[in-house]
């Protein structure tokens, strides 16, 4: 008999297809906005689930659906897991790496520079009317190219946006990590290893591309925000959270620093409402990774998790290998 799978919001119809091909399907292609109580309910018999990123498997959830053996995340950030509690229920978690780093390192390159440009402040501006006649000091903003890039979290995402700064724009780039690269991928990068006050009060550009943890939690805050140079950019496409967002829109309020990009929020998809009112600060709706291609890469990624796992014993990108040892 097939298994049984929930997909847990709207996705390509495609991925739908592929997936009744091997399983029992139920969808949420109306997109509702599940509680925790609905997901759980829906969740009941089913053993495997296809997850977006919002939502929250915890111990609470496992608890209530013991059916439950494999939750695969449309995503490669997993916060949304709490994979010791998964670990310990003998729930294999699965995300979706890769396939979408070098679409999210573009991205994450489109930020900076329509920050460090001005190019979402400046366009508001000729939206609204108020360009009447040109002057020298419209709009001026900082220079990517020779500049020095900071980039913080240097996996595979952080060293696509590094080869981007040193190769396509002249940018000395420098990085902070839990861990450094090896020689050969630091050189294939340009990228030297910095402590993380150094990489703040030299860097003109800040990358963030930590993936989130407890330990993240507000890596930049005030103290960190005020390292920074009062010309400097600040890129945020990790995570909510890893920005005290509070302490940013402060900072921009004061000209403390010149302006950021924010691709992702605490408590999203709600917005600071002090970022939502300061004009130094280009805010994206958690879009780094949306390129048509890489979507449904990420989708098919999923699929092929659950398939691989639920069908053939093989997943593809475990996140939690025991897992499978203790079967
Ligand atoms: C692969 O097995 C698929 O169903 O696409
Ligand atoms: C998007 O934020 C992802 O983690 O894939």
């Amino acid at each position: 008999t097939k298994a049984k799978v929930l997909v847990a919001r709207s996705i390509f119809p495609e991925t739908i297809a592929r997936l009744q091909a091997h399983f029992e399907v139920e969808s949420n292609q109306a997109d509702d906005n599940w509680s925790s109580a609905q997901l759980i309910e829906k969740l009941q018999g089913k053993q495997g689930v296809f997850t977006t990123g919002s939502e929250r498997i915890d111990g609470a959830l496992l608890a209530a659906c013991p059916e439950l053996k494999i939750c695969a995340n449309m995503a490669v950030g997993y916060n949304n897991f709490d994979l010791d509690a998964m670990t310990a229920r003998g729930v294999l978690g699965t995300n979706a790496p890769d396939v979408l780093t070098e679409t999210t390192a573009d991205f994450g390159f489109a930020l900076l520079m329509a920050t460090a440009r001005r190019i979402a402040e400046s366009e508001h501006f000729l939206r609204a009317g108020k360009w009447k006649k040109w002057s020298y000091d419209m709009f001026s903003g900082s220079d990517i190219h020779g500049s020095t890039l900071g980039i913080i979290g240097m996996g595979r995402i952080g060293q696509g946006i590094a080869r981007r700064g040193a190769l396509g724009f002249g940018m000395k780039v420098i990085y902070h990590n839990r861990s450094r690269l090896d020689a050969a991928l630091e050189a294939e990068c340009k990228a030297s290893y910095v402590g993380k006050e150094e990489l703040l009060k030299t860097a003109d550009h800040v990358v963030l591309v930590v993936p989130y943890t407890p330990a993240s939690h507000h890596t930049i805050g005030a103290a960190e925000l005020a390292l920074m140079k009062p010309t400097a950019t600040l890129v945020n496409i990790a995570r909510g959270g890893i920005v005290d967002d509070a302490a940013l829109a402060a900072a921009l309020r004061e000209r403390r620093i010149a302006a950021a990009g924010l691709d992702v929020f605490e408590g999203e998809p709600q917005v600071h409402p002090e970022l939502l009112t300061v004009p130094n600060v280009v805010l994206t709706p958690h879009i780094a990774s949306a390129t048509v291609p890489t979507r449904r890469a990420m989708a098919d990624l999923a699929v092929d998790n659950l398939i691989g796992f639920l069908v053939d014993g093989k997943p593809v990108t475990p996140l939690n290998p025991a897992v499978l040892a203790g079967r």
